[in-house]
């Protein structure tokens, strides 16, 4: 055995001594391979001892404009961005597989050709005949763009050298193939090789370069977490499989606010942007029912309203279930202790389900509140108004904490029809113009003030 092979987890990209089953850093089970090296020896003997070149050095004072935007044509697409398409830079969108990525790029590519632009397409997954299909079949079949069907990254490379287009989509990195690596396809070594390549030709050349990544579930395959530190932007496009709903989520962004969101609907005829969320994701809302309450969020710098959705029943386990989707599970288990601890709810021997309705997943944590108000409307199944948003962190003492953009989120909720908000006590706002607010200090005092009410 060579004493300097070395194991990668292909999901985080952490190196191992010594092959394990589950991987230290991210807890991912059968996702450590072994890798050959890169080069061999300490840096300074792989340097050897000729000198480098002098790299030329500027002051941070510039006359120049910030780089132009080019919008792609998909609203949705260009404000998770930022406002648009950057030049030069390396985008990274990944995704479970079939959640439709690659049906998101050929509408952005065909849009983006539409407008005047030299956009070009490389699959390496389909065969141009089968992503002309797709385009007909999205009524893009007339839309100028450059289709390619290729995994060598050398050709890749020249092609992209020869054409310098404004923007070039691969499709996708675990496809590809670096020659100049000694390790399979899809390894952590060849998709960080090709990535480094494909960045270096965006900055070289001043294309935009879109890389899609699948997110894997098993080993063998590296995911796209091994080259988020090597791009300009990171995107996740998300949803249930059997939803509609599809949203693309900026996770990283060096152009523009992270956290950003653009929402999406996949239909017979390719993915539809959504222009009002907070519409689409209560439009599935019933009459006023126990277990469910509306929260006022934010996404990025856009307000965006959903409804929690909770179920307790009594359960048959000796351990009862703690079924959450679209939120954190972890959150879900502090708000149980705080509501037993602190307001003397108890939810031993309950059965708990917790669902974001229409598929949207909610990381903010003034979600807290409106969490508890679903948990504790189910529990004593007493429906909340129908007219009333709630947003609020809960801190472990039971106290609430003011949370951000509040004017936005009142705002959002206001145009939407709703006619009472409960927040924290020291948020900044005040009620008026149809709008009332009930500040509450802590939990003990909402649960009080909810069942007296209902
Ligand atoms: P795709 O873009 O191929 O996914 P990915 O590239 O992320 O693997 O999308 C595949 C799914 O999208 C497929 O299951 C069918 C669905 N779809 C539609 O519902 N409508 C459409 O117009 C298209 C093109 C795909
Ligand atoms: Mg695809």
């Amino acid at each position: 055995m060579s004493k300097s092979a070395s194991f990668t987890c292909t999901d985080c990209g952490a190196v191992h001594k010594k092959w394990a089953g589950r991987c230290d850093a991210c807890g991912a089970w059968n996702s450590i391979v072994e890798e050959a090296p890169l080069s061999s020896g300490p840096p300074s003997k792989a340097l050897g001892t000729a000198r480098g070149r002098k790299v030329e050095l500027t002051s941070l004072a510039t006359e120049e404009a910030p780089p132009p935007r080019i919008l792609s044509g998909m609203a949705e697409l260009d404000r998770v961005l930022g406002g648009g398409l950057v030049p030069a830079s390396a985008i990274l969108v990944g995704g479970d597989p079939g959640i439709g990525k690659s049906t998101l790029l050929l509408q952005a590519a065909a849009r983006f050709a539409r407008g005047g632009h030299r956009a070009i397409y490389l699959s390496g997954e389909e065969a141009s005949a089968q992503v002309r299909m797709r385009a007909q079949r999205l009524g893009l079949a007339d839309a100028p763009v450059q289709l390619g069907a290729e995994t060598n990254l050398r050709d890749i490379l020249t092609t992209l050298d020869a054409e310098r287009p404004d923007l070039a989509i691969i499709d996708s990195i675990q496809t590809l193939w670096a020659d100049m690596v000694e390790a399979a396809p899809g390894s952590v070594a060849q998709v960080r090789a090709a990535v480094h390549e494909l960045v270096s030709f965006a900055k070289r050349r001043g294309t935009a370069v879109i890389l899609v990544g699948h997110v894997t579930k098993e080993g063998q395959i590296a995911g796209p977490r091994v080259v988020e530190h090597m791009v300009d932007t990171v995107l996740y496009f998300e949803g249930e499989r059997g939803h509609q709903f599809r949203i693309l989520r900026a996770v990283k962004n060096r152009f523009g606010p992270a956290d950003e969101i653009g929402v999406f609907e996949m239909t017979g005829s390719g993915l539809a942007e959504v222009a009002n969320p907070s519409a689409l994701f209560l439009s599935e809302r019933g009459k006023a029912a126990p277990g469910s309450a509306v929260f006022a969020g934010i996404e990025g710098t856009r307000p965006v309203l959903t409804e929690i959705q909770a179920l307790v029943t009594p359960s048959p386990l000796g351990t009862p279930r703690r079924t959450v989707v679209g939120l954190d599970g972890g959150r879900l288990s502090t708000i149980l202790a705080v509501l037993e601890a602190r307001c003397g709810i108890p939810f031993a021997g309950m059965d708990v389900f917790l669902n974001v309705a229409g598929g949207m997943r909610v990381n903010e944590p003034a979600a807290d509140l409106a969490v508890a108000a679903a948990l504790l409307s189910a529990r004593e199944d007493v429906a909340l108004p129908p007219d009333m948003v709630i947003f609020g962190e809960i801190s472990l003492s039971g106290a609430l904490r003011p949370v951000g953009q509040t004017e936005n989120r009142l705002k959002e909720a206001q145009k939407l029809g709703f006619k009472r908000a409960i927040a924290p006590d020291r948020t900044q706002a005040e009620g008026g113009d149809g709008m009332r607010i009930d500040k509450m200090p802590d939990l003990v005092t909402f649960v009080g003030d909810l069942f007296a009410a209902g």
